[in-house]
């Protein structure tokens, strides 16, 4: 017989959703307010104490995010660093600031930006103006924040880390694991709260920043622009408007990237079990390095680098070329057995709007891991069982 640990899909990633979530969100729906309420800054506070930001700004999802934070910059026209190996949206985002992209190369076994590529992709950028770097966290391990701090600081450019994986992961800088969100080796740092992001908004993202302009200027832009502040009136607006209880002056055109208070409910009740679930994962993590071992060097792991990651894919380098299968052809064998998996991340230089607008390019690191990177189930829900049975599944269509 065939249990049912044993015969449920195990996707790719997936949310944990239970109960004491649904009453959050419950709650929220009997009360008076769905979005513009209290629960928007009660996520902001709890978020900032969990990073230890100072400024926590949320949103409508970490594209958002990550727009808001390149707004503040004021630079259309300039370029941006964003390595390839990512999901579009970090790249889109400096499009919507009307940025322009070069892209970096990554470490092909990690598939992280580092200071070597980032330093490489500055001098593909020579000539042009700099504005910005976009680290992107893979997989919930960090780039390094050091090293990159210090060569923005070299090129006078702004850190925007691409944190979207690395909600609850810390990273290593002078002697201490440091959260990522702090935002105390760069400037601003996006997160994304999206179904299978470390903890769940359904959709959602936020900024951290130790800047309290920035802050104050994205909160304005993710409500259209519109300031209700007095002190921050100009001289233009109509006589009388300090008299006047909905006066309101638009400053500058910003956008709808609000969220609700239904989202903030489920992001505070899924904060609270932050610590359990990087635990659970981290289980997982260790079973599957177990179970996998035996099965190097034709698949590993991807490269560890230092830190203690939040756990937000498991992403396996597989030499396809000497299985004598194709990765469609795995991915395919492994849902016959009740086992998702998937490709993070095509390289975005090879994604077509970006060959048009920046021609075809080669890179080498981002291309290798391309050709090798599979994501196996990871969730906080799952066990070390699921764990062993997605290993024992791989072995079996691999020697097949
Ligand atoms: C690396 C990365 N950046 C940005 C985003 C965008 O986040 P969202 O889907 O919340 O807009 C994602 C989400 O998938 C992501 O994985």
């Amino acid at each position: 017989m065939v249990s049912d640990a044993q015969s449920r899909f195990l996707p790719y990633g997936r949310q944990t959703i239970e109960d004491d979530d649904v009453a959050a969100v419950a709650a929220v729906l009997r009360g008076d307010w769905l979005t513009t309420g209290p629960a928007i800054e009660a996520f902001e506070s709890a978020v900032g104490v969990a990073v230890g930001a100072r400024h926590v700004v949320v949103c409508a999802n970490g594209t958002a995010a990550l727009h808001l934070a390149l707004e503040t910059l004021d630079a259309p026209g300039s370029t941006v660093i964003v390595p390839s190996v990512t999901f579009v949206a970090t790249a889109n985002a400096a499009r919507h600031a009307g940025m322009e992209v070069v892209f970096a190369d990554v470490d092909p076994n990690s598939g992280l930006m580092t200071a070597a590529t980032l330093e490489k992709a500055l001098d593909r950028a020579k000539g042009r103006v700099v504005s910005a770097v976009l680290p992107v966290d893979l997989g919930g391990q960090t780039t390094d924040k050091t090293a990159i701090a210090e060569i923005a600081l070299r090129h006078r450019i702004t850190v925007v880390d691409d944190s979207s994986h690395a909600f609850g992961s810390r990273y290593p800088a002078d002697g201490e694991l440091i959260p990522v969100g702090s935002a105390r080796h760069a400037d601003m740092v996006a997160f994304s709260f999206h179904a299978v992001k470390n903890i769940t908004m359904a959709e959602g993202g936020a900024v951290c920043t130790s800047n309290a302009v920035r802050a104050e200027r994205m909160r304005r832009l993710r409500h259209h622009g519109i300031e209700r502040d007095g002190a921050r009136f100009t001289a233009g607006g109509i006589d009388d408007r300090g008299a006047l209880p909905w006066y309101y002056e638009l400053l500058e055109a910003g956008f709808n990237y609000r969220v609700t208070d239904l989202q903030c409910a489920l992001g505070l009740s899924q904060l609270a079990k932050l610590n359990r679930f990087r635990e659970q994962r981290n289980a997982v993590v260790r079973s599957y390095d177990a179970a996998l071992a035996p099965l190097a060097p034709l698949v590993r792991p991807v490269t560890r680098v230092a830190g203690a990651p939040f756990w937000h894919l498991y992403a396996v380098l597989i030499d396809f070329a000497q299985t004598g299968m194709t990765r469609a052809n795995v991915m395919r064998a492994l849902r016959e057995r009740g086992i998702g998996s998937q490709v993070h991340y095509i390289p975005v230089h090879t994604q077509p709007y970006y060959v048009e607008r920046y021609g075809r390019t080669s890179l080498a690191g981002a291309d290798a891991y391309y050709e090798r990177t599979l994501s196996l189930p990871l969730f906080s829900s799952m066990t070390s069982d699921d764990a062993e049975r997605v290993a024992s599944a791989l072995r079996d269509v691999l020697a097949a």
